[in-house]
């Protein structure tokens, strides 16, 4: 009889080819100027890169694959899954990553449909502004803008909320603040909603504090959001689903899912409704706070939410699908929790019993690491992450039921 691997050396042979063949080298430098310009609609925090996801696409999943991401925040998985003739469907709790998810994944046809209805957005919004009223405009809402460019700001808001028109609603989520004269706010951050008076004071940069129209603003965006487009009639064809849900309860059917990449929240890491507070209160959502108790991050709850979630991904994955989640290590309080062992572990012990007598799991193949030089990290210094994780699983069946 030949020699037999053991399970143990087995993980270490996979792994070791793994890590070959998904060497971080292939994702290296900025893909800016490379990717469909669809991702960079508007900033996200925890954005993946584009060329990772590409080339996980690429190692675990073929044509046709019905591609999951319970956790997609800005979209970079389903819409990759798409211009790869993926099917895609995406999933995220907070409303601004369902609007951005949305926007992408059902753009308009083409770069002159998108100018028409902005355009048609714009012109309604000029007339409209003006009866625009500030006073229910919270303090800190009004703190970022002057007040022509408020009401206009509002206004658009409005149309577009009403015409569930989210490819624009991205586009203007997107200008929203910033320091460059392209966006409305006045001198501010552009990833998460913070005044930079200090550095810009206004007696210094007036000009930073003039009235920004909207008209110019929104169309040059459209025109930069166009500037590298799919080749839309193969990205049309492709089946797109988005979902605001929570992914301890998927809106999917068991096992219609060939793979899940994706990249959950991390071990309290991360406020994505502080972070997008500025978004959330132009789509309606006042109170941030209430998202960022429902999202999973808080440490109380970190555990049996993602093990609800792995199940869940276990019931609408297909038996030996692949599911690929990039998971970060989280520093706190001079302790680092590695998260992806943390999944690694949970996973293994959820279990579900299905229709077939059999009860699944998923068995874990590879755990490989990709280091994040510090420019694109979100987050300097803080908490959050140094080291990316990919985690490869597969669900496997376990035993009878
Ligand atoms: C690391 S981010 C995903 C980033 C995404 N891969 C991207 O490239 O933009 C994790 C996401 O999980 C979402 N989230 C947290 N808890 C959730 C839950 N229970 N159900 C659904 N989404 C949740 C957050 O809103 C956040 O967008």
């Amino acid at each position: 009889m030949g020699h037999q691997l053991s399970l143990y050396d087995q993980f270490f042979k996979v792994q070791e080819k793994l890590g070959e063949r998904l060497n971080p080298a292939r994702w290296d430098g900025s893909f800016n100027a490379r990717e469909c310009s669809f991702h960079q609609l508007a900033p996200y925090v925890g954005k993946l890169k584009s060329g990772m996801v590409r080339v996980l696409l690429e190692e675990f999943t073929k044509e046709a694959d019905v591609v999951l991401d319970p956790f997609c925040g800005s979209g970079v998985v389903p819409l990759e899954a798409a211009l790869l003739n993926r099917d895609a469907i995406g999933n995220d709790l907070n409303l601004y990553a369902y609007v951005l998810t949305m926007g992408k994944l059902f753009p308009p046809r083409s770069l002159e449909e998108a100018v028409r209805r902005a355009r048609d957005v714009v012109e309604r919004v000029e007339t409209e502004a003006k009866r625009e009223d500030l006073s229910g405009v919270p303090k800190w809402v009004r703190e970022f803008f002057h007040p022509r460019t408020l009401r206009e700001t509002l206004s658009a808001f409005r149309i577009l909320r009403k015409q569930k028109d989210y490819f624009l609603l991205a586009c203007l989520l997107g200008i929203l603040h910033h320091v460059r004269p392209g966006f409305l706010s006045y001198p501010a951050s552009h990833l998460t909603p913070y005044l930079r008076k200090k550095i810009y004071p206004r007696d210094s940069y007036p000009q930073m504090y003039e009235y920004r129209d909207l008209r110019s603003r929104l169309l040059a965006k459209v025109e930069r959001a166009f500037s590298r487009p799919p080749a839309m009639q193969s990205f049309l064809r492709a089946h797109r689903q988005v979902y605001q849900e929570n992914a301890m309860s998927l809106p999917l059917r068991a096992r219609e899912i060939d793979a899940i990449i994706s990249s959950p929240p991390y071990f309290g890491a991360l406020d994505y409704g502080r972070d997008n507070r500025l978004r959330l209160w132009f789509l309606g959502l006042e109170n941030y706070k209430e998202l960022d108790k429902i999202l999973t991050a808080d440490d109380t709850v970190y555990l049996p939410q993602m093990k609800e979630c792995l199940a869940e991904m276990i019931r609408v994955l297909r038996p030996d699908g692949y599911c690929v989640l990039i998971l970060g290590d989280v520093h706190r309080n001079g302790r680092v929790r590695k998260t992806a062992e943390i999944i690694c572990d949970l996973a293994g012990r959820t279990q579900i019993g299905e229709r077939d007598g059999w009860v699944y799991s998923f068995k874990t193949y590879a755990i490989l690491t990709d280091e994040i030089p510090d420019e694109r990290r979100s987050r300097r210094n803080t908490k959050t992450t140094k080291n990316e994780r990919i985690l490869i699983m597969k669900k496997s069946p376990l035993s009878r039921a």
